[in-house]
């Protein structure tokens, strides 16, 4: 028997077309249903579009068009947005389907039938954002001079005069609403999000809700007669959240096998900016309806663009995702990298919950230190190791190399089978963020273990364990390449084709320990690998802020980093040092530099300098040096030790920082992007450089 799993995004609406902020919650209920899916979960995705209501009706009368006409003609532009970003394996619902609008007819019924007096016909009076397509009352609006304005959409508001219309009872489900959120602490996540609508529904009394409108048409008809003969249509809200029912109705019939199976399950996907009518007013239905609830609703924050939400009533913070993703598709590998990039952005980037403000300074950032570096290093020197030594020193398990707890294998091992509890556990709670974090944390391991072990030393000395070593590494990249399918599905498929694995992802579980001996017993040994994702270096990034924030105002794109100086030294250069060209030194000029091999000892974090790393470094010497570098923002500390590095080592001692520098690292390039001077083989430490 496999659980089902069902995942709901917003259904969004027609009078807009798809940008970031709409593609977020797609990507990450895409995630969420991918990880579901290879751990062999009975996996239901569902998006759509929200098609009736007064703003689509203006819309279209302001274009000339029927509402249908415009429906039929944006809706599918949802669709296909996902389909270019690579959404897979969702159901696409409309609500001017005939099946949804059968079931919401049938809720409204089924809620009379078993409540009468939950569905009353009364006069309303008060205000409506068009763009919300919802009353509120004063206190919830803000006032400029004469005019009430919406604090969403920061646009007045329309007073409504006495307009007639069907209300629905919900004053009488505070308390059963209250009741089943404290019975349920996930109901509502995160914690932020239960609280503010506990609190609502404690604090404010709750008021019946009108839910139908007669002023306007473009709706589905209210199941029940006017006995003036006024034609109402069913409010939009009711209409659009009962999609998620409706799509598990295939005969229109509220009684559905589906609909017992997958709604228990549900979790909706939202904005914040939904909360209420998806905490409140929803299951208050359903519970007059005397149906089950979903499992929760989990919201996330907004992506803002200079600190305003990306929306339609913004457009300098519009950002298109194919564009995004086309521009960021740098590499040999193409638009899928550049999807898999933005994926990663996104879902790395913010904690599931909170807002996050874009700006290309932080997605450069996390390209080149997080894909470019930390993964795409691992994945080239695995692969090129593997190729190199593996017809020599075949990868195979060797379990005496397994014997004791402190060697580095075994400790690999024990990382992978960690990570993949912990990578797990985080998406199974739809904390993606933090899942990257576990997974990124095995990637530095994965990395160390190549620094610890020095596989190409192992050959020199004909060591037979490089190919248990191998072996390893081989296993590692293997897990690796599983655990980031959900979030970086085309990076994990053509890692998974490099390794001659071609068999559909699966969730890499372990047991008593163990998880390389999962991998399929033969992985190839031959593969050349491409780059995966190219480091940004400055007119790569100039291009892509061009191509995406091209179309904005100056001055109101989102943030591009500051223009930086070519090449920088590892600390800052002594008073007068410049990156122009001094013209042609003599030898003797050249000699007085003492340029020494060094290796990485220790390397930690200096408190309250985000720039500055302390170093000991081995220069062959009595005494390890300690050497200030301000290469933190490209290197993680753990990520240097074992490191081969060129060191200045007759610099004069430097106090940086509180600590006294007796040298210089070399490095190339700046800041995120910075290299350190590599040497391509083991060098005892102390050697000159010449
Ligand atoms: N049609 C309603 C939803 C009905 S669901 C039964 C609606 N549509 S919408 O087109 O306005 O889309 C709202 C959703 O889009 C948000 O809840 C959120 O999921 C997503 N986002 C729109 N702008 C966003 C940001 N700037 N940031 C993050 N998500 C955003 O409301």
């Amino acid at each position: 028997m496999t659980t089902p799993f069902y995942i709901t995004t917003p259904i969004y609406y027609v009078n807009d077309v798809p940008h970031l902020g709409h593609a977020y919650t797609t990507i990450v209920a895409d995630a969420l249903a991918r990880f579901h899916r290879m751990r062999g979960d009975d996996t239901r995705f569902l998006t759509g579009t929200d098609e009736h209501g007064q703003k689509v009706e203006e819309a279209a009368t302001k274009r000339g068009l029927t509402p249908q006409q415009l429906v039929d003609q944006v809706a599918p532009r949802f669709d296909e947005c996902w389909k270019t970003i690579g959404i897979d394996g969702y159901r696409f619902i409309r609500t001017t389907d005939a099946k949804h609008k059968l079931v919401v007819a049938n809720l409204w019924k089924r809620i009379r039938e078993r409540n009468p007096e939950d569905i009353y016909l009364a006069t309303y009076q008060g205000w409506y954002c068009v763009g919300c397509e919802a009353f509120y009352t004063e206190s919830q609006l803000v006032k400029d001079g004469d005019t009430w304005s919406c604090t969403t959409h920061k646009k007045p508001v329309a007073w409504i005069d006495k307009e007639r219309s069907w209300f629905f009872r919900l004053s009488k489900y505070a308390k059963p609403l209250l009741a089943h959120i404290a019975a349920h602490p996930e109901f509502i996540r995160p914690t932020q999000y239960r609280n503010e609508i506990v609190s609502f529904l404690e604090k404010e009394e709750l008021r019946d809700l009108s839910i139908s409108r007669t002023s306007f048409a473009w709706g589905i008809p209210a199941p029940d007669p006017d006995p003036e003969g006024l034609a109402h249509v069913i409010y939009v809200w009711m209409d659009a959240l009962t999609n998620y029912y409706s799509d598990l109705c295939p005969d229109g019939s509220l009684e559905s096998a589906d609909a017992a199976k997958y709604f228990p399950h549900a979790i909706h996907l939202i904005g914040k900016d939904i909360l209420r009518f998806h905490s409140v007013y929803w299951p208050a239905f359903l519970m007059a309806a005397g149906l089950p609830l979903p499992h929760s609703i989990l919201a996330h924050g907004w992506w803002t663009v200079r600190g305003e939400k990306i929306s339609k009533s913004m457009p300098a913070t519009r950002i298109d995702p194919v564009t995004l993703s086309d521009a960021l598709a740098v590499g040999p590998l193409g638009r899928p990298i550049g999807i898999d990039a933005m994926r990663y952005y996104l879902m790395r980037e913010v904690p599931l919950g909170n807002d996050g403000d874009f700006t290309f300074e932080s997605l450069f950032g996390r390209f080149n230190a997080d894909l470019a570096n930390d993964l795409g290093n691992l994945v080239n020197r695995s692969l090129t190791l593997i190729g190199k030594f593996a017809a020599e020193f075949p990868p195979v398990c060797d379990d005496a190399q397994f014997a004791g707890g402190e060697n580095p294998h075994w400790q690999l091992e024990t990382h992978a089978f960690q990570a993949t509890n912990a990578v797990a556990r985080e998406l199974e709670l739809c904390a993606p963020s933090k899942a990257l974090e576990q997974l990124w944390k095995f990637i530095g391991q994965a990395n160390r273990y190549i620094d610890q072990t020095q596989p190409w030393a192992m050959a020199k000395a004909k060591d037979p364990v490089l190919g248990h070593t191998l072996w390893c590494l081989q296993r590692s990249l293997w897990t690796i390449a599983q655990m980031i399918t959900p979030v970086l599905p085309s990076t994990s498929a053509t890692i998974l084709g490099w390794l001659g694995d071609a068999a559909p992802a699966r969730w890499p579980i372990g047991a008593g320990g163990r998880v390389f001996t999962l991998a399929p017993g033969v992985l190839a040994t031959d593969a050349t690998p491409s780059v995966l994702f190219p480091r940004l270096d400055e007119p790569m990034q100039a291009a892509i802020v061009t191509k995406v924030a091209g179309e904005y105002a100056a001055g109101a794109a989102p943030a591009a980093p500051a223009p930086k100086p070519a090449a920088k030294a590892a600390v800052k250069p002594e008073a007068g040092a410049t990156d122009a060209p001094a013209g042609p030194i003599t030898y003797e000029d050249f000699a007085k530099l003492e340029l020494r091999v060094g290796k990485v000892l220790t390397a930690a974090a200096v408190p309250k300098k985000d720039r500055l790393l302390h170093l000991t470094v081995d220069l062959g010497e009595a005494k390890p040096r300690t050497i200030v570098a301000g290469i933190a923002e490209a290197y993680k500390p753990e990520a240097l030790v074992g490191k081969q590095v060129i060191v200045v080592a007759n610099l004069a001692p430097r106090k940086m920082a509180g600590l006294m520098s007796e040298g210089m690292i070399l490095a190339a390039g700046d800041e995120a992007i910075l290299g350190l001077s590599a040497i391509d083989h083991d060098v005892p430490p102390g050697t000159r450089v010449r």
